[in-house]
């Protein structure tokens, strides 16, 4: 029997198993599934940890995700076509959802079938090898709990295991004389510590702006965020201002390349995440900055020099839960012989032609319409239920203007499903008031908000 390894049970990993289960309940055979997930439960980057560094077991903390993290994107925008809010929550819910409500749904629709027996938990996967002569892989894998490792050959490999992990942690001249906590977003865990502080964060993309964003709705004394290249721009509040890059420090002050200063009392580098795949040889492992179409993936999910190997979400991400679908859809097509690989010249054709596509992307506008194209390129070659993708970029296009309009209350904008056509419900209480991110909470109807 064909057998498949799934590296990761976070939302890729889970939209690969939901795959195989929807042809198994079509009637198809489908091939022998072994999903390893180092954490002791699933959701990826959804299942928080209070650990930063390293766990119980040594092993590096995977998840970058902080109390009072809601959605950054309507869930409008990432809601899957097999399994809807509306089937989750049976009512109308509000468009941003924090952490455990998202953890919530990604979990209901797995455990609507019947996947995790599929998945070992506590087991990560520490190296993959292929053998030419055989064409088979051999994967190794340790069990965390009992340190015993194991080597089983596989056909396939999928690789799911996220790319916003490893962070991206360069030096700033003179860092080492300030005298206050330097972390990256990765360990960053709530902003409650950053009450009256005068707080530094470097970076102008989503973690700068939403942890500045947290940092300023807990009581900060300031936010300073540092950009290197352009600033994120908002109209934000009084106490939060962009300075430019950072020239060196000097104890608790901050020089600016702009020749200006700053006292600050707490510094986070908000300076994103590697690809990094420390268990795959270097022939198989992806090297990319984090971008919408990285090198050397046909279609975005083949590994060209050896299509027997599948990444899974490895794209910078506008869409998310319903692209990981798209994707694994199409990679148990290509697995289950529904769809020919075509051969390596037909590939690269078609690599250098997205290429070409993505290389005249002007803005973020066109990037979301970029990732559109692709995510409707992958459904229309399989049976995922189809859904209005021209839609789902309207709704980022519309969320890229609300927060333009108003950085500070976005999350408190209603967006209407493409998947059910049912409009969200303003939450309760405006985001920046929300001090309780827990399901009942984001269920409840307080007689007082
Ligand atoms: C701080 C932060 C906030 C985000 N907020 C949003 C948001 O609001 N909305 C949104 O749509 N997206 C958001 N994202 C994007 C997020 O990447 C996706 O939502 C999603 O979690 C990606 O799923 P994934 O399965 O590809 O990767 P992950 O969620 O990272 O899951 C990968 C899984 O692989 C496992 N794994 C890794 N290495 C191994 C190994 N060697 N052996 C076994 N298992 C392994 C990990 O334990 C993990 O469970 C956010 C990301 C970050 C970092
Ligand atoms: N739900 C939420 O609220 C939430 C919160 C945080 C993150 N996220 C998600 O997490 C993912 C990662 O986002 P991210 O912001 O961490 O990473 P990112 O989007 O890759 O951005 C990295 C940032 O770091 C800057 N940078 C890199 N090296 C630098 C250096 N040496 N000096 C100064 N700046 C440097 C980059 O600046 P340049 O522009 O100059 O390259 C860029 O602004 C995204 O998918 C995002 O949606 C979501």
């Amino acid at each position: 029997m064909t057998r498949v390894a799934i590296i990761g049970a976070g939302p890729s990993g889970l939209a690969a198993l939901r795959a195989f289960e929807a042809a198994h309940g079509g009637g198809a055979e489908i091939p022998e599934l072994v999903c390893y997930e180092k954490q002791a439960d699933w959701g990826g980057q959804w299942n928080f940890s209070w650990r930063t560094g390293l766990d119980e077991y040594g092993e590096p903390v995977h998840s970058s995700m902080y109390r009072n993290l809601w959605s950054n994107g309507p869930k409008e925008g990432l809601e899957f076509a097999d399994y809807t809010f509306d089937e989750h929550f049976g009512r109308p819910t509000s468009s941003y959802p924090p952490r455990p409500v998202l953890w919530d749904y990604i979990a209901g629709r797995v455990e609507k079938g019947d996947v995790r027996k599929y998945i070992r938990f506590e087991t990560a996967v520490r190296w993959v090898s292929y053998d030419e002569a055989t064409g088979e892989f051999t994967v190794t894998s340790q069990h965390l709990p009992s340190g015993g490792d194991v080597s089983e050959t596989f056909d396939y490999v999928i690789v799911a295991s996220g790319h916003f992990s490893f962070p991206n942690f360069p030096a700033f001249a003179g860092i080492e004389t300030f005298l206050g906590p330097v972390t990256h977003a990765h360990d960053f865990r709530g902003a409650e510590g950053l009450r009256d502080k005068n707080v530094l964060v470097i970076g102008s993309s989503y973690s700068a702006e939403d942890i500045g964003s947290q940092a300023y709705k807990m009581g900060a004394a300031s936010v300073t965020a540092s950009y290197r290249t352009s600033p994120m721009g908002y109209d934000w509040p009084d106490g939060f201002e962009e300075r430019p890059g950072i020239d060196h420090f000097d104890g608790n002050t901050v020089h600016f390349v702009d020749g200006s200063s700053k006292e600050i009392d707490a510094v986070i580098l908000c300076t994103g995440y590697l690809h990094k795949y420390p268990f795959l040889p270097e022939e198989l492992g992806l090297v990319s900055p984090n971008n919408v179409y990285p090198e050397g993936l046909y279609r975005g999910v083949v590994w060209n020099d050896n299509p027997k190997v599948f990444y899974i979400g490895a794209q910078d991400q506008w869409f998310t839960f319903n692209m990981f679908d798209a994707q694994a859809w199409y990679v148990r097509d290509l697995i289950l012989g529904r769809i020919p690989m075509p051969d390596r010249a037909t590939r690269e054709e078609s690599m250098a032609e997205w290429k070409q596509r993505f290389l005249a992307i002007a803005d973020a506008s066109a990037e979301i319409r970029f990732q559109g194209d692709y995510v409707q390129d992958l459904i229309d070659q399989t049976d995922y239920p189809r859904f209005d993708v021209d839609g789902v970029v309207e709704i980022f296009q519309a969320w890229k203007k609300d927060k333009a309009k108003d950085i500070m209350g976005y999350r408190d904008y209603t967006y209407t499903s493409v998947m059910t056509g049912t409009s969200s419900v303003p939450h309760h209480t405006r985001w920046l008031a929300e001090l309780d991110d827990s399901l009942e909470r984001y269920l409840g109807t307080p007689a007082q908000s």
